[in-house]
């Protein structure tokens, strides 16, 4: 019999013979002369890692090795939420697993839950110390404990790698501004503001509202500092090996803590290049793909979700065009899904839907997206003009509509929201709020109009359906399972007051759980009820699987969405009502590809596609898959 260290020596050896040529080529498209170095530095911390990696972890990685597509199948299902908001500390969310459990829960994103800088600090966006937790929500043996309370009921730790920045409080910074040149080599200083002006003439601004500019002069340093988001968040230089390195070891070391899917925060901005917008360089996807193998190498049951909010062409790079296919993130935040389900359900009309979706291009089938209908994000109404002119729609207008529609300010609205960044250069502004309080029911209760509280209730559902049934893993944002409305106390705490994007990260009201359990008939009751059982019908859904993509079949109908998923099982067609009118759909469309029967896996009906129109409800979802031939 082999001894453990010999068998442990051979996995390490096979996973080099397989990922190292992936991590070499990544770090000589970036390192040049000291790529080889970084390499041979980069194999001594994945050797340390699997060395030191906890048994129970050591067999994931084997399993996931057996089962690559652990992320694309159907059974996944993500939830999103901040520890001390859901559950006040991490051995608190412990105590709440059942009601995870209850959601069919598999992919657990914790929000930044490092220590991040004392004062402001972007929801932990600013991170002060990678090796140690937020102290209020407990300590790394807590989280490690968590995440093994985790493991057995199927659920993935998901954190937080913030790479492009480091918070000001960190010892790189404080060392920098010691004056040790090796962390001053960290950051992109100028002493020279014409060298920032060159930079600063093609950035764009991220928070122009309290954070304009992308640089911020430091006194010790005596220089500029590169700060696309806010001042107190310092760039990081990627083009320095060292700091490649130093992510290496944070990764490897959180990995062995338990966490499984690391989400790659404002990947997009890690690589500056003069004279661009400074987000999506070609570097970028190098980097990814060399830190992904040196995963690879030392804890494979790992997976990356690259948080890049760009546009659909630039998206794709995220996932792996050309050589990258397959090599750098396993996941990726299907932005535009959520725009443009939040576009067509305002205008009621879903052909901008369909233009944007078609000019998606396909991803590699071995990658997932994630799917939501809101995150702790505002939502931007990323339009592009192109989509726009090809839909009829004038693209100004048209953003200006969704803002107008969405804060409320336009006739007839439903919706509750604020806006956010008003950015008077571009006309751009943002939006915050609930998906209940966007979807109507914030106005709904407050009019207590039956007939609007059951639409808002409608729309709810309508929109988890579509991120439940295109493929991906949905993310579900914590509590919109129980239709929670915008919460405006973040008002009151300084450090939160200038971002509305508090307003739409309440507290979890677990009353609110208990009394939609015991009542579902009230709102929040009927969502609950609701989501529970699409989520029990997604899972029981083999076409859901990620490698299928779903494709546009154009509606006869504006107000209806109709998507199709060519299984090898069978065809699926998606149909969705975004509107409040019930729709006469002419049913060709669907007979052609799913012949003359269908079941409707939502409802558990049969479907006939004989007639030559198909009723479909307000704001009804369905799902057809083809029915048996008997
Ligand atoms: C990501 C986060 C956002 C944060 C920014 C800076 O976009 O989602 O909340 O403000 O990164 O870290």
């Amino acid at each position: 019999m082999p001894t453990d260290v010999q068998t442990l020596q051979q996995t390490f050896d096979l996973r080099v013979e397989r990922y190292g040529p992936q991590l070499r080529e990544g770090l000589a498209a970036v390192y040049g002369d000291r790529a080889d170095e970084t390499a041979d530095r980069v194999l001594r911390i994945a050797a340390d890692t699997l060395r030191d990696r906890p048994a129970d972890l050591r067999r994931l990685d084997e399993a996931r090795l057996l089962r690559p597509d652990w992320l694309q199948g159907p059974d996944a299902i993500g939830y999103v939420t901040y520890t001390d908001r859901f559950a006040g500390t991490l051995n608190g969310v412990a105590e709440h697993l059942d009601h995870l459990e209850s959601l069919g829960v598999t992919y657990l994103h914790l929000m930044p839950l490092l220590t991040p800088r004392e004062g402001e600090n972007d929801g932990g966006y600013a991170v002060k110390d990678f090796r140690s937790v937020r102290p209020d929500l407990g300590t790394m043996d807590d989280l490690a404990a968590l995440t093994a309370a985790l493991r057995p009921r199927g659920i993935s730790l998901v954190m937080d790698l913030v790479l492009n920045h480091v918070a000001d409080q960190h010892e790189w910074v404080q060392r920098a501004r010691a004056g040790e040149q090796k962390y001053r080599d960290y950051f992109h200083t100028f002493t020279d503001r014409a060298d920032v002006d060159a930079w600063e003439a093609t950035l764009p601004e991220i928070f122009p509202d309290f954070a304009p500019g992308n640089f911020t002069y430091d006194d010790d340093l005596q220089a500029w500092v590169w700060t696309t988001f806010n001042r107190w968040q310092w760039d990081l230089n990627w083009a320095n090996p060292d700091v490649f390195c130093e992510f290496v070891e944070i990764l490897c070391h959180l990995a062995n803590q338990g966490a499984e899917v690391f989400r790659l925060d404002a990947i997009a901005f890690i690589w500056k290049e003069l004279g661009t917008d400074c987000q999506n360089e070609p570097p970028v996807h190098f980097i990814t793909q060399a830190l992904r193998a040196a995963l690879r190498i030392a804890a494979p049951a790992t997976a990356f979700k690259a948080e890049a909010i760009v546009g659909p062409a630039d998206l794709i790079g995220y996932l792996g065009r050309g050589a990258h296919h397959g090599l750098v993130s396993d996941m990726a935040y299907h932005n535009s899904v959520m725009v443009q389900l939040w576009s067509a359900l305002a205008s009621r009309d879903v052909r901008l839907f369909e233009v944007a979706l078609s000019n998606f291009p396909p991803k590699p089938t071995t990658t997932t997206w994630g799917t939501y209908v809101r995150c702790h994000d505002d939502i931007g109404w990323a339009v592009s003009d192109s989509d726009a002119g090809q839909a009829g729609l004038d693209p100004f207008a048209h953003r200006r509509f969704l803002s107008d529609f969405y804060s409320g300010d336009h006739p007839g609205s439903f919706a509750t929201g604020l806006v956010f960044q008003e950015n008077r250069a571009t006309g751009d502004r943002r939006i915050s709020g609930t998906l209940a309080s966007l979807a109507g029911l914030e106005k709904a209760l407050a009019a207590g109009d039956d007939g609007a509280l059951r639409d808002a209730i409608a729309r709810i559902v309508l929109l988890n359906a579509v991120i439940l049934g295109f493929g991906g893993v949905p993310l579900l944002y914590m509590g919109d399972e129980v239709a929670m409305l915008n919460d405006h106390s973040y008002l009151d705490d300084p450090e939160h007051a200038a971002d509305n994007r508090w307003v739409h990260r309440p507290k979890m009201d677990w009353d609110a759980v208990a009394e939609a359990d015991d009542d579902h008939a009230s709102p929040q009751g009927q969502v609950l009820v609701a989501m529970r059982h699409l989520i029990g019908v997604r899972k029981r859904t083999p076409h859901l699987h990620a490698s299928v993509e779903s494709r546009v079949l154009p509606s006869p109908d504006p107000r209806i969405l109709l998507l199709t998923r060519d299984h090898p099982l069978g065809m699926m067609v998606c149909a969705y009502n975004l509107s409040e009118d019930e729709v006469e759909l002419w049913a060709a469309p669907l007979r052609d590809r799913l012949g003359e029967h269908a079941d409707e896996l939502i409802s558990g009906n049969t479907w006939s596609l004989q007639p030559e129109y198909l009723r479909i409800r307000p704001y009804q979802p369905l799902w057809l898959v083809r029915s048996p031939v008997e």
